[in-house]
């Protein structure tokens, strides 16, 4: 018999899992919070990710687009994400109710490299919708406490309505295992009780960073990556221990289109995370 022909198919890359939405609010204005399970029960309960991955979300006749996963594999069965308004798939998603159906296909993309940070102190700087890919790994991070040194977080919005999860974040800054300092870049409540200023202002604050043993985090809008990198080489953190999550156009997810292509590199294969020394030697990275 002609080999060819015994040879199983392929799964397709591009075909969308049903998954149900469970539970949805508003973050900000525009940031809405999506809690989703996979319809079927095995394939919910076996989805493994790594933080820093993101999944591509689809709505029948709107479109598919990438989105960080916000949850951390620590606490399997539900995948949960932060979406912004900001088109045609987007729009979409919004006016979804719970328990309506999407499309979910992946992981992909690289993630965070857990098993080089394990034994590291941990330090997470968040700007705006950055909060989304960092959330994942900082409640990874607090999961498994005793696999990490210190962990600091230094979060940066706009505004205090602006920022997404800041309930979650004030009950952070109570523990005594997390160094957590907080910043808005205007404050016109009067009500704010913490920093005002860029994030960049909270790293005076921070306890005393033992370089070699930091690996240090960063996601957040592209103007805000050139800053806080200086702030990390000022504290002398190795570049290849400097992490940034990078966002490019994407369209497939899985390497086949093209469209996220920087050189030789497919930022959805070879990213959405990039350290500092891959970000120095590629152009136009960020
Ligand atoms: C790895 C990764 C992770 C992401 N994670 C998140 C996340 O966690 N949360 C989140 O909200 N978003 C996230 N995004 C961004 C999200 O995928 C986009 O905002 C997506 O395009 C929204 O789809 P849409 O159809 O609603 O908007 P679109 O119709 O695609 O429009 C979105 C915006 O992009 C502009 N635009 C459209 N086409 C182009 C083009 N060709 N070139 C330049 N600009 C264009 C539009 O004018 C609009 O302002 C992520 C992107 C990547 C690559
Ligand atoms: S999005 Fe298609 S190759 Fe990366």
């Amino acid at each position: 018999m002609n080999q060819l022909n015994e040879s199983t198919p392929q799964p397709n890359p591009f075909l969308p899992e049903p998954a149900r939405i469970v539970r949805l609010y508003d973050l900000t204005e525009d940031v809405r919070f999506f809690q989703i399970r996979l319809a079927e029960m095995d394939k919910a309960l076996s989805f493994t990710n790594r933080p820093g991955q993101f999944a591509m979300i689809s709505v029948l006749g709107a479109g598919e687009a990438p989105f960080s996963i916000s949850s951390t594999p620590s606490r399997p069965g539900l995948l949960e994400f932060c979406i912004r308004k900001a088109g045609v798939l987007t729009n979409a998603l919004f006016n979804l109710k719970e328990n309506d159906l999407i499309g979910l296909r992946g992981p992909y993309g690289n993630g965070f490299p857990i098993e080089k940070m394990i034994g590291k102190d941990i330090l997470i700087v968040v700007g705006g919708l950055g909060a989304a890919p960092l959330r994942s790994v900082l409640l990874y991070c607090l999961d498994n406490r005793d696999q990490f040194g210190r962990v600091s977080v230094l979060y940066g919005a706009k505004r205090p309505a602006e920022m997404i999860f800041r309930e979650e974040y004030l009950s952070l800054m109570k523990r005594e295992d997390l160094e957590c300092h907080l910043s808005v870049d205007k404050d016109e409540t009067g009500e704010w009780t913490q920093n005002v200023g860029v994030v960049t202002t909270l790293f005076p604050k921070l306890s005393k960073v033992d370089p070699q043993n930091t690996v240090a985090l960063v996601c957040g809008p592209p103007v805000m990556y050139k800053f806080v990198i200086k702030e990390f080489v000022k504290l002398n953190i190795p570049k290849d221990q400097i992490l940034m999550t990078l966002e490019r156009r994407m369209k497939c997810g899985v390497g086949k289109c093209g469209h996220c292509a920087i050189d030789y590199i497919y930022t959805c294969l070879d990213g959405p995370v990039f350290t500092y020394w891959d970000v120095l030697h590629m152009r136009e990275l960020i």
